[in-house]
Parts: C-alpha cells; structure tokens; sequence
C-alpha cells in the first residue's frame, strides 16, 4: 500500500472558546487547560457529504488517479447525512466513480486507521489497485447543546487520502475493540418501534461520554498499541519522526508522548484550532503536516486513533 495524495476540508465557521462561553457556562480557561482545544470549525450551510467530497476531489486532484481508476471507496464516519444511503456512495456519485465499490466504516474516532487497515486488506486479494479512504465527521450535530461536558470539545471537518497498491509503505497495522467499554461514549439510534411494538414518541439522542472513563482508555490502551505496531514493523520508537494520534485532548497526548518516552515535538496537533473530528482528526492532520513539508520519503510515522466503540488503531508507515 501507498499513500499517493491527501486532503482535507473544513468548514468556514470558526467557533472559539470565548464565543461558547457567552452562550453556556463554560470558559476559555476551561476548555483549554482541559484540552488543549482553543476553536473548532462548525458546519452552518455544509453537510458531511459536502465537505467529504470537498477534501476528496482535493486528494484525487495531486493523486493523479483517474476517476475510472478508482476501485474503492471507504468512508469513515459517524454522521453521514443519511443512514443510508452511505457517504461513500454519497462521495461516489458527486465524483462519478462509477467503477468504485463504496461503503462505510463505524469505528468512532478510529475510523480512518480502521479504514486504510480494509483498504490493504483489500489490496491484498488482487483485485483493488486505487482506493479513496476518508474520515468525514458533522459532529456538531451528534451534540447535546445544553451538555458543556461534550459539546465543547467536539468539532467538523474531513480528511482523505487516495492509497494505491503499488508499494509497501504500511509496515504494520494494530486493531483492537472493547465492546464491554462502549457505554462509555454513546449515541443511540432509534428503538424499535412499530405497528407490533411502540414506544412513546422519542428525541433524537445525542452524545454521550463518561470523560474520565474513555480518558483512561486512551491512555493505557494508546501506549501498548503503538508499541505492537513498532514492534510488528521491527522498527525503535527513536527511528519514528512523527506521531499522529487522534486529536481528542492535549493532555492525553502529553501522556502518550511521555509513555513512550519522546518529545512532544514529534506529536504534530490540530485540536487547538479543529476540536475533536472523530474519524477525521487524522486524516486532517496528516493532510496539513504532508503540506508543510514535515514528511519526506523514506520517514517512517505512526498514525494512531482510538474512540467510540470502544476501538482502537496504529499503524507504521514509511513513506
Ligand atoms: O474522541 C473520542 C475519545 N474521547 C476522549 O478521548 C475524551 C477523553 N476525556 C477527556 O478528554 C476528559 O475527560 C474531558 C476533557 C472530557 C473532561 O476533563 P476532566 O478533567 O476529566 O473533567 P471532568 O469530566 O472530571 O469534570 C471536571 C469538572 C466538573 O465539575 P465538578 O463536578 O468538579 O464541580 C464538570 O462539571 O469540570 C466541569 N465541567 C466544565 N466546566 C466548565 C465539565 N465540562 C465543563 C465545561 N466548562 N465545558
């Protein structure tokens, strides 16, 4: 597998820490001794598909595959517009790939290592040469606005890379899920109800998350995961340039940069301006650090996500 282009989209409004604060009982203070987080990108007029289609057209625009050369698409995402159709048949048809095999992933906040770990699994059958693979997130959505303790941390945006068969950039790939933890962040589809089985009329769900209790997760499970990925690839903590983890608090990247015993300088992060974008985070992030020239051919980096689930993913790439 290989990374041949990236890109990301995010959407114009940006709202700050001060600009909550004057609608809810909550602080700058707060939310950025806490997190780290200082604004975040809020969807007004776009839609998850809008902006997913955005950050793809971008990724295939410097990838220079052609659309009918494209056979898969994976879209990570926890808030498509619809419940079906899928965004990935949502991004196929607005780029008219129509040779492409498009479905969706639901792995929360580790959705875009769940969805490259499908697209080299695919690879591997021979019959995939091209994939386009996604986090696309309109979380803003997903929130309880009156519930300080999750709205303030969550943010929009969409990341995608174009990843080819041809090369062997994925040293090694880690995946893990707890479902016995999952309770732990939530957000409840429909119940069942029907002509056989009512119940009162319901609202919308909206997220919910036990902070400290997927703050510990984070911590212990991020550490052992990038340690089985570096040790898969047979590759020393020391030879990795960067670290790009999900964006979900400061302090659990701090904690993560520490357990493994390197300077934060390798953990390049974007939750200061995005929040938290779930599946997107990553994508995004290495989308701006690619740009920025921080990687070059022949670096090896760690991508690592963890979330909702609860899941996790870290992957060795040299590129
Ligand atoms: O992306 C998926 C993965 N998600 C994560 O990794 C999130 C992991 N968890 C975290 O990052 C942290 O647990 C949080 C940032 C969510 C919370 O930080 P915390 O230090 O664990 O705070 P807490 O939940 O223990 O709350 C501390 C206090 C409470 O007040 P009392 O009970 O101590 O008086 C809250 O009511 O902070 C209060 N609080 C707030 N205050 C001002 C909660 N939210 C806010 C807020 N503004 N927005």
């Amino acid at each position: 597998m290989k990374i041949l282009a990236t890109g990301s989209a995010l959407p114009k409004k940006v709202v700050s820490n001060d600009d909550l604060a004057k609608m809810m009982d909550t602080s700058d203070e707060w939310i950025r001794t806490r997190t780290g987080i200082r604004t975040r990108h809020i969807a007004t007029d776009e839609t998850t598909t809008g902006i997913a289609v955005e950050a793809a057209k971008k990724a295939f625009q410097a990838s220079k595959v052609s659309i009918d050369e494209l056979d898969l698409i994976i879209c990570a995402t926890v808030s498509s517009d619809y419940i079906y159709p899928t965004l990935a048949c949502e991004v196929q048809a607005a780029l008219g790939a129509k040779r492409a095999t498009a479905f969706d992933i639901g792995a929360g906040c580790s959705g875009f290592l769940f969805a490259l770990a499908t697209a080299d699994a695919y690879f591997r059958t021979g019959r995939y040469k091209n994939a386009l693979i996604m986090g696309a997130e309109t979380l803003s959505k997903m929130m309880d606005w009156s519930d300080r303790s999750t709205c303030v941390l969550f943010g929009d945006g969409a990341g995608a890379a174009v990843v080819s068969a041809e090369g062997d950039q994925l040293l090694s790939m880690v995946q893990g899920s707890d479902g016995a933890g999952g309770m732990a962040l939530k957000c409840k589809n429909r119940s069942v109800s029907n002509l056989f089985h009512q119940v009162a009329a319901e609202h919308y769900s909206y997220t919910e998350m036990n902070g400290p209790e997927v703050y510990k997760f984070a911590v212990r499970t991020v550490p052992n995961a990038v340690g089985e990925a570096l040790e898969k690839a047979d590759v020393k903590v020391d030879e990795v340039k960067l670290f790009l983890l999900h964006q979900a608090n400061m302090r659990i990247i701090e904690s993560v940069a520490k357990r493994l015993g390197q300077p934060l300088e390798k953990f390049p992060t974007n939750l200061q301006e995005c929040g938290n974008i779930s599946a997107a985070s990553v994508p995004v992030l290495l989308d701006s650090v690619y740009k920025e020239g921080k990687i070059c051919k022949g670096d090896k980096i760690v991508l690592a996500g963890f979330g909702a689930g609860l899941t996790w993913g870290a992957c060795v790439i040299e590129w």
